[in-house]
């Protein structure tokens, strides 16, 4: 029982204080019931300062703390239909003869807040911290948009309130997160929760301003009704959250009877991926706040509410080898190549492990035994070693210093995470050059995958992306099982790229370090044509929005290298020449130009390419349903989205309805 303890103490402080886990989700639940167990057995033996009584982690030095008004409590959690009946049996029992439903949400993952408002207005926020004591983030919180700073509506509001949520990024947010830091060459987070808890403890505000957290409200701590009526159920307490301008977590539903709340598990747990965030369950609460009132607590959760787990995207398996690959920008990426597992229904045989800091960091070895988890749409990455299952020879990793394709040695700039090879002439840094030309984030240009750009790249034929359009037909069926049919494809996307390219699509093509889509986006706004962005110097590019002077010296870096000066006039005469999108609209213009358009559902063609044509024909693609929103066009299923949109009053378009329009220039 001590060993559990000291174990369960030390996973929580990885997990609550460093944001930096070494065993899975499942693995922590497994240890804590065994200590429960071996509590309920043997209650004299338990120690008063047992991980089964507290909540959360230990703090953060450097914020100032505070007590909760009341103890911010955790939840039990039950992973099967069996625990659950067992859990609400027990509920039934001590309340005879009472009707019982439940209000159920989602279970989210991220950091939990309790925020009070003294008089409607908001005063202070804490973390939840050890639960009895919390960090104050006020400054922090403020600067969340979903946060109100004063309830909405006329009141009479409760003389004071707290109210609790998580603190959470949305999945789309934390891909486009991870982009921009990779962008920067700065830290890429593991997950959304990690980079949500990052964000609000942070001593920095700017850091938090800078992240789009969301805040989710799921339920009130101490309140002080005042004037205003009290509530007395929890989805009454739920509508009043909204009413007073809080985001509350999606599809939540009020249930009577135990079938009504497995029907709704089993239908979040089935819809799980279509959510805009993480989920890993349903948390199931008493709807009478009498009810809750009369069962009370345990020594560390509710006996009124629980939490019913989805199985994680975990899985263990073994790490055969670290395998580096080298970038378009030379960055080298150590992957783990693993024996292929099944992690939530998908089978991993590759995990990103980052950098060579992340791998020192986590002291992850060839030979292994490691955890690895797929979050979202993320790629699937090692999150530690299982150090109890280490082999005995195992030796520490050592991060090669020479580039894996051409041999030449490597370099890791001072201050910089990434190793990179600096030869111009790698093979690797030109094939995936080329692959990002082609690309979707580049001119997609689509016919041939990537064994057919190594093909070409190794025949010579190719080196540079403008030796792409002189290719002949005669030049492709050279290649050995090179059909007709699929060289004219290839030759004719190519021919389309040529004529129909954005300048956006040709900036974020040519691969310059730092700029990605977002950058290139902007100065395709800002820039008539390449000739006008390459005769631009930094200290204008750094009075554009977002570009700092990193960002800025790598693009006339990029400009003045006298190769990269010849491919852009190789360019001009080839005819691929794309104007600012301005100009481009001014020659036609089209109704959906400067709209934001947000897509919903399943539409006939992929959904990447649906924004594509959105933005060229001068729309911004939104990322997520809010106010300022033009349009949603909505495909088949659409889900959610389409309700809150309804309730918003913005404009739905069918697909046919947003197709007519694209083209009614
Ligand atoms: S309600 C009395 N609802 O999960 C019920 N909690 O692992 C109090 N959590 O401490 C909590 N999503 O921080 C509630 N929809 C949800 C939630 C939720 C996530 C957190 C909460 C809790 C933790 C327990």
């Amino acid at each position: 029982m001590e060993w559990l303890a000291a174990e369960l103490h030390r996973h929580n402080y990885l997990y609550h204080t460093l944001d930096a886990p070494e065993i899975s989700d499942d693995e922590y639940d497994a240890l804590f019931r065994e200590l429960e167990a071996l509590e309920r057995e043997y209650p004299d033996l338990r120690s008063p300062s047992s991980p089964t009584l507290r909540v959360g982690g230990g703090l953060l030095e450097g914020l100032a703390k505070k007590d909760h008004g009341s103890r911010m409590y955790g939840l039990e959690k039950v992973f099967s239909k069996t625990e659950w009946r067992a859990f609400a049996e027990r509920m039934a029992r001590a309340l005879p003869g009472r009707p019982l439903s439940f209000w159920c949400d989602p279970k989210l993952d991220g950091l939990a807040l309790e925020i009070v408002f003294e008089n409607g207005v908001l005063a202070e926020a804490l973390t939840r911290g050890d639960g009895t004591r919390g960090e104050v983030v006020t400054r922090a919180v403020r600067t969340i948009r979903t946060v109100p700073p004063r309830l909405r509506g006329e009141g009479p509001f409760p003389a004071s309130l707290a109210v609790r949520g998580e603190a959470i990024l949305y999945k789309h947010d934390f891909a486009q997160l991870n982009k921009r830091q990779e962008e920067l060459g700065r830290k890429i987070f593991a997950n959304p929760r990690n980079a949500a808890a990052g964000a609000v403890r942070q001593l920095d505000i700017a850091v938090a301003r800078s992240r789009p957290l969301r805040f989710l409200a799921y339920n009130v701590g101490n309140v002080d009704w005042g004037e205003a009526v009290p509530s007395t159920r929890h989805h009454d307490v739920m509508e009043r959250l909204k009413s007073w301008g809080f985001l509350t977590p999606p599809d939540g539903k009020l249930c009577s009877g135990l079938k009504e709340v497995e029907e709704y598990a089993a239908s979040v747990r089935m819809r799980r991926q279509l959510f805009p965030m993480e989920i890993d369950g349903v948390v199931i609460k008493l709807d009478s706040l009498e009810d809750q009132k009369d069962l009370d607590y345990t020594a560390s959760a509710p006996r009124f509410a629980v939490a019913f787990k989805f199985p994680a995207n975990q899985a263990r398996t073994r790490l055969e080898r670290i395998e580096i690959q080298v970038g378009r920008t030379g960055v080298f990426t150590p992957v783990a190549v693993l024996a292929p597992t099944l992690v939530g229904g998908v089978v991993v045989s590759r995990a990103t492990l980052h950098n060579e800091d992340e791998i020192v960091r986590r002291d992850v070895r060839e030979g292994d035994t490691v955890i690895i988890q797929r979050a979202g749409d993320v790629i699937p990455e090692v999150v530690g070693p299982v150090l109890s299952m280490r082999p005995e020879n195992s030796v520490s990793y050592v991060f090669p210093n020479v580039c894996p394709a051409c041999g030449e040695k490597g370099y890791r700039e001072s201050g910089g995470i990434a190793w990179r090879c600096g030869n111009l002439s790698c093979p690797d840094v030109r094939l995936r050059s080329l692959e990002h030309f082609v690309s979707r984030a580049g001119l997609d240009i689509q016919g041939l995958g990537s064994s057919w750009m190594e093909k070409l790249a190794d025949s010579g034929r190719v080196s540079s992306p403008a030796d792409l359009f002189d290719l002949t037909l005669d030049d492709l069926l050279k290649f050995e099982r090179m059909g007709e049919t699929l060289a004219r494809k290839f030759l004719a996307s190519l021919e389309k790229a040529r004529q129909s390219a954005s300048l956006k699509q040709l900036i974020c093509a040519l691969g310059i370090r730092h700029v990605g889509e977002q950058t290139a986006r902007l100065l395709a706004e800002r820039y008539r044509d390449l000739d006008e962005l390459a005769g631009s110097d930094a200290e204008t590019l750094q009075s554009l929005p977002d570009i700092g002077p990193e960002v800025a010296s790598s693009i006339t870096s990029f400009f003045d290298n006298a190769g990269n000066r010849a491919l852009l006039t190789r360019f001009r005469a080839l005819g691929l020449w794309p104007r600012r999108q301005a100009e481009e609209n001014a020659r036609a213009p089209n109704p959906l130009r400067g709209k934001s358009v947000l897509f919903t559902g399943t539409l006939s063609l992929p959904r990447h390419r649906a924004r594509q044509l959105a933005e060229a024909a001068g729309a911004m693609p939104a990322g997520g349903i809010s106010r300022n929103l033009d349009y949603l066009v909505a495909g088949e299923s659409p889900g959610g989205k389409l309700e809150k949109a309804r309730s918003l009053g913005i404009p739905i378009l069918t697909e046919s309805e947003f197709m007519r329009l694209l083209h009614s220039d």
